[in-house]
């Protein structure tokens, strides 16, 4: 049987348990999981800024144990030609985007996972800045 390939997208800023566990269950859909993290430019572009730098969180992407490999994602159009060149068998994002990239269904199979609850890099970024200044 022939190896399948799965593919990701994500800005993964201040790796937490959801990514982890989301990583985990994609390695599993498939022989090889491969992750195209947002670049900085690509984050401007949506009006978001990373607390770390495309490097640090591909850095710190490509250290996980489920992870083989990952990309620069640079703009929304690239996912057809990335799936075409990495031969992803499977596209597989968070249910947060769930009906968003039906269209790749054309090039392969797309599938939906389910995101832990109560963890996001959103909610950790409001908590830290709640909190009072020590000194
Ligand atoms: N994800 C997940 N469970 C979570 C948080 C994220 O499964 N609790 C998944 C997302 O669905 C996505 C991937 O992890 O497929 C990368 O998500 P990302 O947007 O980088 O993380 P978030 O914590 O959702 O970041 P933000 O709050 O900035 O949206």
């Amino acid at each position: 049987m022939s190896k399948k390939t799965v593919i990701t997208y994500g800005t993964f800023d201040l790796f937490h348990v959801g990514h982890v566990r989301l990583l985990k269950r994609l390695s599993e859909l498939g022989d090889k999981l491969i992750v195209g993290i947002s670049s900085d430019s690509f984050n401007e572009l949506k009006g978001k800024k990373s607390f770390f730098s495309y490097e640090e969180r591909a850095e710190i992407v490509k250290s996980c144990q489920y992870v083989d490999d990952v990309f620069p994602e640079n703009n929304w159009e690239q996912k057809p030609s990335d799936i075409k060149k990495y031969e992803a068998d499977i596209f597989a994002m968070g249910d947060d985007w769930v009906g968003k990239f039906d269209f790749l269904k054309e090039q392969c199979e797309v599938i939906y996972l389910p995101r832990t609850e109560d963890v996001s890099t959103t909610h950790i970024k409001k908590t830290l800045s709640s909190l009072p200044r020590v000194g």
